[in-house]
């Protein structure tokens, strides 16, 4: 597939300072979006088109049999001028491990650099100017056959679309600990941005939210006893001065703000510790006053500080939003290295 992509742009833009500036996250999607179809073994026919609908078979492989994946990353203008995405070969590569995982093709590396970098050129005046505004890019990829044999799909289609926003989270997050469904277990796909995975989670978090809480806390499939996920973000705790998480093992979604937290924490000579995190050992830790911080990671929210966590019929209160907080701290790092203000010494960013 040649790497030179048709652009058809739209005849009339949607583009205005209002939905550019204003709107919250994930509601509004700029005016033009990337598509690629896989069939006959190769990548076919990369172009950049109007956004809009797109039609399919209802036997579409992807509402039966769930061969589905996304992706989720930023891009922001810097201090200078320029329009900068944050660490897209590492989402790249997360797709390219999810893909294999649902036996999908892998999507060659060109066309995810080209089609997103074209895609960012077409719609740059999407990217928000404000302060903590972001283009979110939100890639999918989809088995597309029109059949209900049950085996992997002979047709897919790669689609890359964006999102002004703003941040995701504003208030401090309350969580349930979650001890009757579970998320993930070993050898499934929790470590997959598997679209399954999301609607698995949809019921609990719906019934947290049912008791006042934004999300769940996810425990391990096998023993709901070790701390996974909070919601849809990866979770860090500060225990007597040293920052913890889960480790990669499998059940939880390795996500590019954690890795790129816990770089910065390590810059910092912050005490780290990847490990598996009790949710008892918090509980004590709490009741101890020893538990210092908590908050959620991931790329929408970046750092969400969690100012509860419901367990056991108790509510653990914990302290967020102090200025000297590792989570101020870290996330200020995290914003200036993002939009240029504090020098990209790890090569995150990608220049459009
Ligand atoms: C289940 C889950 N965990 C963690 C994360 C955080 O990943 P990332 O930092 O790559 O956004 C996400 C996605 O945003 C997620 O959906």
């Amino acid at each position: 597939m040649t790497t030179a992509i048709p652009v058809t742009r739209t005849s009339h833009s949607r583009l205005t300072e209002e939905l550019r500036e204003k709107s919250p996250f994930g509601t509004n999607y700029s005016d033009h979006m990337f598509v690629a179809d896989w069939h006959d073994g190769e990548w076919h026919d990369a172009r950049i088109v109007p956004f809009g609908p797109m039609s399919f078979s209802p036997a579409l492989t992807a509402f039966h049999y769930g061969q589905a994946l996304f992706e989720g990353f930023k891009a922001h203008r810097t201090a200078d001028g320029r329009v900068a995405i944050f660490r897209p070969i590492a989402n790249h590569a997360r797709l390219n491990r999810t893909a294999a995982r649902l036996a999908m093709p892998e999507l060659p590396e060109p066309v995810f650099r080209e089609g997103l970098l074209e895609l960012l050129r077409t719609d740059r005046e999407w990217v928000p100017h404000r302060d903590g505004g972001s283009l979110y890019i939100r890639p999918v990829y989809f088995g597309t056959d029109d059949s209900l044999m049950v085996h992997a799909a002979n047709r897919y289609r790669f689609v890359i679309f964006t999102s002004p926003g703003g941040a995701y989270f504003s208030q401090p997050i309350r969580l349930l600990a979650e001890e009757t469904y579970v998320r993930a277990f070993p050898g499934g796909t929790g470590d997959a941005k598997f679209a399954g995975n999301y609607a698995g989670g949809l019921l609990a978090a719906k019934l947290a939210q049912s008791r006042g809480y934004h999300n769940v806390m996810w425990l391990d499939g096998k023993e709901r006893r070790y701390i996974e996920e909070s919601g849809v973000m990866n979770i860090m705790f500060v225990i007597k001065g040293v920052a913890v998480t889960p480790p990669l093992s499998g059940t939880i979604l390795p996500g590019v703000t954690r890795d790129s937290v816990l770089t910065l924490l390590r810059d910092m000579k912050f005490p780290v510790e990847e490990r598996s995190i009790p949710v008892d050992e918090v509980a004590a830790a709490h009741a101890a006053g020893t538990l210092q911080e908590a908050f959620g990671i991931g790329t929408a929210a970046i750092i969400a500080p969690i100012a509860c966590i419901g367990y056991q019929g108790h509510d653990l209160a914990i302290a967020t939003g102090a200025p000297d907080s590792l989570a101020t701290r870290v996330r200020a790092k995290l914003v200036a290295i993002q939009t240029g203000r504090e020098p990209d010494t790890h090569n995150w960013l990608v220049y459009i």
